[in-house]
């Protein structure tokens, strides 16, 4: 196989990441954390589910980013994760200094790849990784519309007892209590949940969904989601190794477009072998508008505090 992926973290998020990519044979996957043996036990044990998975990928765990050199995608979950209580906030200044650190050595080994920040907060996270790499701004996208879409969609379908396949969502904003779920944009069969749901059961499908990381890590009682956080940004890392041209809402630098600038959110975007090859302008109507451009306000509070 001659395509790389690394993935850096190799905690909850960025094993079950690893996994994703390995399993669908989209990449070789090199797996880095600063734990000694534990990316490397990891990945041994990944390799060996590769003969039942029907899988060729290989899987190395390292702690030496000579090993990540000439990746194609780079996915960061390194960092801290929420507790109980804790706001995706409260993580900021140790997961800045993290994803300083990793950015640098990243891009020193791998200058051509596409980076894909996980770590929370999301969004200043990939405002650090997109000003300390000097990466153009189409090279670094993060996740977290893909996983909070998916989540409306799991509630839709539970709501309306159809496939989750026929349901699409789209969440917009930054990843944090200020995210913008579009119900007139979310669709059963292409139809807007808008004519399927009354408008008190779609508010609390939008609520659940705004809630959804605090719902699982109020369950786990340490740590947090990680399942669907890791299908996401396979997809993500799916859509840019084959080129799919996927629109999917990520978090991407705006400069102007939805009259927001300078700052990473949350909005839809071609993604493909370029990385953000596209933004995806949808109309929106006043409030949403301005819930937007609130998330976008919050997010630039946080860049503000690390300085970036
Ligand atoms: N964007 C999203 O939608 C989303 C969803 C879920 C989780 N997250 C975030 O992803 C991050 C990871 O979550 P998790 O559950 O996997 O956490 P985890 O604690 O299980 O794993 C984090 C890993 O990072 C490693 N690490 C710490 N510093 C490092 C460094 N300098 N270099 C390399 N590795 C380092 C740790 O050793 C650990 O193995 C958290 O910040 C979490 O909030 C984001």
């Amino acid at each position: 196989m001659n395509r790389k992926v690394t993935v850096v973290g190799a905690g909850h998020v960025g094993a079950t990441v690893a996994r994703g990519v390995a399993d669908k044979e989209l990449a070789d996957v090199v797996l880095l954390d600063i734990l000694e043996g534990v990316p490397q036990g990891k990945a041994l044990d990944m390799l060996e589910a590769c003969p039942i998975e029907g899988s060729d990928a290989r899987v190395l765990g390292t702690n030496d980013y000579a090993d990540t050199a000439g990746s194609d995608v780079v996915v960061i979950t390194a960092g801290i994760a929420r507790k109980p209580g804790m706001s995706r906030d409260d993580l900021l200044q140790t997961n800045f200094k993290i994803m300083k650190a990793v950015t640098e050595n990243i891009v020193q080994h791998s200058p051509g790849c596409i980076v894909v920040p996980v770590t929370n907060p999301l969004d200043v996270m990939c405002q650090v990784v997109y000003k300390v790499s000097g990466l153009p701004r189409e090279r670094v996208v993060g996740m977290a519309g893909v996983l909070d879409s998916a989540r409306m969609r799991t509630f839709i379908a539970a709501e309306l007892k159809v496939s989750v396949e026929n349901t699409h969502a789209f969440v917009l904003g930054g990843h944090g209590d200020t995210m913008v779920p579009l119900p007139r944009y979310s669709t059963v069969a292409g139809i807007p949940i808008t004519e399927l749901l009354d408008q008190a059961t779609i508010d609390r499908i939008v609520t659940r969904t705004a809630n959804g990381g605090a719902e699982i890590v109020k369950l786990l009682g340490t740590g947090s989601a990680y399942y669907a956080p890791g299908s996401a940004a396979t997809e993500m890392v799916e859509a840019i190794l084959k080129d799919k041209k996927k629109i999917l809402p990520c978090s991407t630098y705006l400069q102007g477009e939805y009259g927001i600038d300078g700052v990473f959110v949350g909005v839809p975007v071609k993604l493909g072998a370029g990385g953000v090859e596209d933004i995806i302008e949808i109309r929106l109507e006043a409030g949403e508008r301005a819930a937007l451009e609130k998330s976008a306000n919050a997010v630039r509070e946080l860049v503000a505090v690390v300085g970036v």
